[in-house]
C-alpha cells in the first residue's frame, strides 16, 4: 500500500517537473540559472501548498521566484496548484525546490537572493526543539549567507510565542526591523500582501496576523 502511494506522488510530480529544480551541481546565483533573464530572486521557505508562490509570482512579474518545501506530498499540491496556474501568470518566473532548509546553501550561491519569506513557520512551542525554528539564529545566519546586502527577510505568523521569540533572536543579534506589526491586515502592507492558505485559515477565525521584515547585521552583509 505505501509503495502504491509512493509510485502515485513520483507520478504526480513527474508530471509537473517542468516546475520542479533538480539539486544543482553548483548553486544557483542569479535568476539567469532557471529563466533566462536577470530579475530580482525571492526564496520562499516552507511553502506549504503554494498559494503564496503562486500569488506572489502572479502580482510581481518583475521578480522571479524559488520555492521550498522539505515534504514531497504537501509539495506535490503546491506544484500542481502552479501547473493549473500557468496560464494566469504573465511570466514564466516561479519554480519550486524540494529540500530541507538545512541544505540552503548548497541549493544558493552566497548573496544570491534579494528577498526571503518565511510563512507561518512551524512553532515548535517545545523549549527543548528552539533549534527546528525556523527563525532560530542558526537558520538567520544560513539566510544571511544567501541574502544580498540589503536584501530583506520577512516572516509572518499568527503564532504569538513564535513572534516573540523571533524578536528576540533578532535582538540579540543586534538587527532592527525595517518592519513590524502585530497586525498586518490593518497595517500600511495590507493591500500589498498576499495571503498564505494558513493566513486564510487563521485570519478567518479572527487571529491576528505579526510580520518582521529585516535584514542582514552590519557583520553579515556582502
Ligand atoms: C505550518 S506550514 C505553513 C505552510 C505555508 N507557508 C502557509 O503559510 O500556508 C509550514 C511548512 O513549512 C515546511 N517546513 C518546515 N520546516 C522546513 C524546513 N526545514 N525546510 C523546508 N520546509 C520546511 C513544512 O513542511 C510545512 O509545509
Amino acid at each position: 500500500m505505501r509503495m502504491r502511494k509512493k509510485k502515485h506522488l513520483d507520478e504526480r510530480l513527474k508530471a509537473c517537473e517542468a516546475l520542479l529544480c533538480e539539486k544543482p551541481e553548483a548553486p544557483i546565483e542569479s535568476s539567469l540559472r532557471h529563466f533566462e533573464r536577470e530579475a530580482p530572486l525571492c526564496l520562499e521557505i516552507g511553502c506549504g501548498k503554494g498559494g503564496f508562490a503562486c500569488g506572489m509570482a502572479a502580482k510581481h512579474p518583475e521578480a522571479c521566484f524559488y520555492a521550498m518545501e522539505r515534504i514531497p506530498n504537501v509539495m506535490t499540491a503546491a506544484v500542481e496548484r502552479a501547473k493549473a496556474d500557468a496560464d494566469s501568470r504573465p511570466t514564466d518566473n516561479l519554480r519550486f525546490i524540494v529540500a530541507n532548509a538545512e541544505a540552503l546553501n548548497e541549493w544558493f550561491a552566497p548573496h544570491s537572493i534579494d528577498t526571503l519569506y518565511l510563512n507561518f513557520s512551524d512553532p515548535w512551542p517545545k523549549e527543548r526543539h528552539a533549534k527546528r525554528r525556523l527563525t532560530h539564529r542558526r537558520f538567520l545566519s544560513l539566510y544571511f549567507g544567501i541574502l544580498k546586502e540589503n536584501g530583506q527577510i520577512c516572516f509572518k505568523t499568527d503564532n504569538a510565542g513564535l513572534f516573540a521569540f523571533t524578536l528576540e533572536e533578532l535582538a540579540a543579534l543586534g538587527i532592527t526591523p525595517t518592519f513590524l506589526t502585530d497586525d498586518l491586515h490593518a497595517s500600511e502592507r495590507a493591500a500589498e500582501n498576499v495571503m498564505t492558505e494558513y493566513e486564510k485559515n487563521f485570519s478567518e477565525k479572527g487571529f491576528s496576523i505579526h510580520m518582521v521584515c529585516f535584514s542582514a547585521p552590519k557583520s553579515e552583509k556582502a
